[in-house]
């Protein structure tokens, strides 16, 4: 482990995609940043990233002679390492809400967007980018999953270089677990932490919601939902859970 630590950056993916750019980032560097100025997330959307608060981290991966085909199982990787760390600071039921969002007892406490850069058929370099709420007492914005932070759960204040270190450790673990080609077993540990998996849950898809029950992700991160006796196979953004407005909620 390689840990670059910042006071402030724009954003600890973008500072890490540059550093390996330029050559100048060995896998396994992490950079975390104790603020970012324009954190970001999924699908275009901001990371709110004040000091204090969360952990904002990037780790680097170079998998060698990893086929396009196989890059999914780095997302699935990536997120069972999350859960595995965030599984270790709770009692509570951690799980990993199709695609990669980490959820305690049905609330999303950390993110991850994960950038890779590919090269001809190739999967070149990786970086995962891993936002998680720690220290918030509360979160006064309204977010489409509702949120939780560790401090939330536990009562308990946290460091963000204590953090980052143990956490590195689990993303670690699991990377080296598929590249040690233990693929299927990390299909069975992404497995056991999907949200909802086999249980009626309520999707939304454009503008209408439907009930199905999730089966599995499949290995190009798409889902395969049964609805009305039907499988049909899911990509996110266009479908997602639903999970906001209780009235709806099974
Ligand atoms: C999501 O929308 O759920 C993904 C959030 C990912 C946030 C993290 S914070 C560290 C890293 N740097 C970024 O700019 N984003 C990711």
């Amino acid at each position: 482990m390689n840990l670059i630590l910042l006071t402030s950056v724009d954003s600890t993916n973008n500072y890490l995609q540059e550093l390996s750019e330029k050559g100048l980032a060995e896998e396994g560097t992490i950079v975390l940043s104790l603020e970012q100025s324009k954190g970001k997330g999924q699908r275009g959307s901001d990371w709110e990233s004040k000091p204090g608060f969360g952990l904002y981290v990037s780790i680097l991966l170079k998998p060698k002679d990893w086929a396009v085909e196989k890059q999914y199982i780095l997302n699935k990787a990536v997120a069972v390492g999350v859960a595995w760390y965030i599984d270790s600071k709770t009692d509570k039921d951690v799980r990993i809400k199709w695609p990669n969002d980490i959820l305690i007892a049905e609330k999303k406490v950390a993110g991850i967007l994960i950038e890779n850069v590919i090269r001809g058929e190739m999967v070149s370099s990786v970086v995962a980018g891993i936002g998680i709420n720690l220290n918030q007492n509360d979160f006064t914005r309204e977010f489409e999953t509702p949120a939780t932070s560790l401090k939330i759960v536990t009562g308990k204040n946290f460091d963000p270089e204590t953090e980052a270190v143990e956490l590195f450790r689990e993303v670690w673990k699991a990377y080296c677990q598929i590249i040690a080609g233990e693929s299927e077993t990390m299909e069975e540990h992404y497995s056991h932490y999907l949200f909802k998996r086999g249980e009626r849950a309520l999707f939304i898809k454009g503008e209408g919601l439907f009930y199905g029950v999730l089966k599995s992700v499949d290995s190009s991160g798409a889902a395969l939902i049964e609805e009305n006796g039907r499988t049909i196979r899911a990509t996110h953004p266009g479908t997602r859970f639903y999970l906001r407005d209780k009235r709806f909620r099974n």
